[in-house]
């Protein structure tokens, strides 16, 4: 990691005055993973937020990583350092559309993706991320599952509970929608040693190939520990960044050209110092809504 710069020193400093718990997310820039307390995958992250002994906790993430925190300690001062870094994948499920599947299939019990509005959360039985979703489908005491918003990840379970019925919302994730197959093989071709390790978040024709389908943390666990000196990541560059920092003896790869989430781009170092200095920006949710999220959060964290 080396030294730190002015701007993460200053913002150590602002951490340790203000006893503030910054949670940071894989894919915001390394610079700014390097000034958290921990860095997590949306479940890990989800966790740390519901045992915080601190009462101001800083989410460097996107919008609903901060929801997320903030319906799992109420109580605490939840702050996001960028206020327009949300998910696109999140904004493309309404609590109607679930409210319609639920019209459509009254049978199934409501799974929804944790990238969602916690307005989305309130009208769902449970949340998962993807490190949870199979052992969340697979503990969900019903026969039919609606799962919102990502038809990637939600094909994947289908595909693995093969015992259940899933309904599947149509939304994705458009920086991992673009990668395509063709992208994969290419990959493989230039570099035949390569182990591939990729998230649930891309198609189905990517994920086919995958050595490894994981969340964020999972890729990087299995990085870590394969034994082969190439690996492929089918995921954010980010990740991509941090395995080429961490594992200098490795070659590291990512697919598909330009692999990166915008929104969590803007979660800057700049942005983190104005948040912790100016205590901006609070997450602020609905009573009723934060208390109907919670159910199905509370149910996603103790799984
Ligand atoms: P993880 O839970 O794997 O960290 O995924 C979060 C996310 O938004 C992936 O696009
Ligand atoms: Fe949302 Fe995709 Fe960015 Fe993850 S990578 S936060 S799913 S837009």
């Amino acid at each position: 990691m080396g030294s730190f710069n002015h701007l993460q020193e200053q913002i150590l400093k602002l951490k340790r005055e203000k006893n503030a718990l910054v949670l940071a997310h894989y894919y915001v820039p390394l610079e700014v993973q390097d000034v958290a307390d921990a860095v997590c995958d949306s479940f890990a992250m989800a966790q740390k937020a519901a045992k915080a002994r601190e009462e101001l906790i800083v989410i460097c993430g996107v919008r609903f990583m901060g929801e997320s925190a903030k319906i799992l300690s109420p109580e605490k001062t939840v702050l996001l350092p960028s206020l327009d870094a949300g998910c696109p994948m999140a904004d493309m499920v309404t609590p109607e559309d679930v409210l319609r599947l639920r019209a459509q299939h009254p049978r199934a019990r409501v799974m929804c993706y944790v990238n969602s509005s916690a307005a989305v959360k309130a009208v769902s039985d449970v949340c998962c991320t993807s490190s949870s979703a199979l052992r969340i489908a697979r503990a969900l005491d019903c026969e039919e599952i609606i799962f919102a918003p990502d038809r990637h990840l939600g094909a994947y379970v289908a595909a693995q509970v093969p015992e259940k019925t899933f309904w599947l919302h149509d939304g994705f994730c458009p920086t991992h929608h673009r990668v395509t197959e063709a992208d994969v093989l290419a990959a493989k071709e230039a570099h035949p040693e390569a182990v591939f390790a990729v998230h649930p978040e891309c198609g189905d024709d990517v994920v086919k190939h995958g050595d490894l389908v994981g969340s964020t943390a999972e890729i990087l666990d299995f990085a870590r520990k394969t034994q082969a000196p190439q690996i492929l990541i089918g995921t954010e560059r980010e990740i991509v960044e941090r395995l080429r920092r961490e594992l200098p003896e490795k070659k590291v790869y990512g697919v598909g050209g330009a692999f990166v989430c915008p929104n969590m781009k803007k979660v800057t170092l700049q942005a983190l110092y104005e948040c912790l200095r100016d205590e901006k920006y609070k997450v602020e949710l609905p009573e009723d809504e934060l208390t109907a999220a919670r159910r199905s959060l509370d149910q996603m964290v103790k799984s």
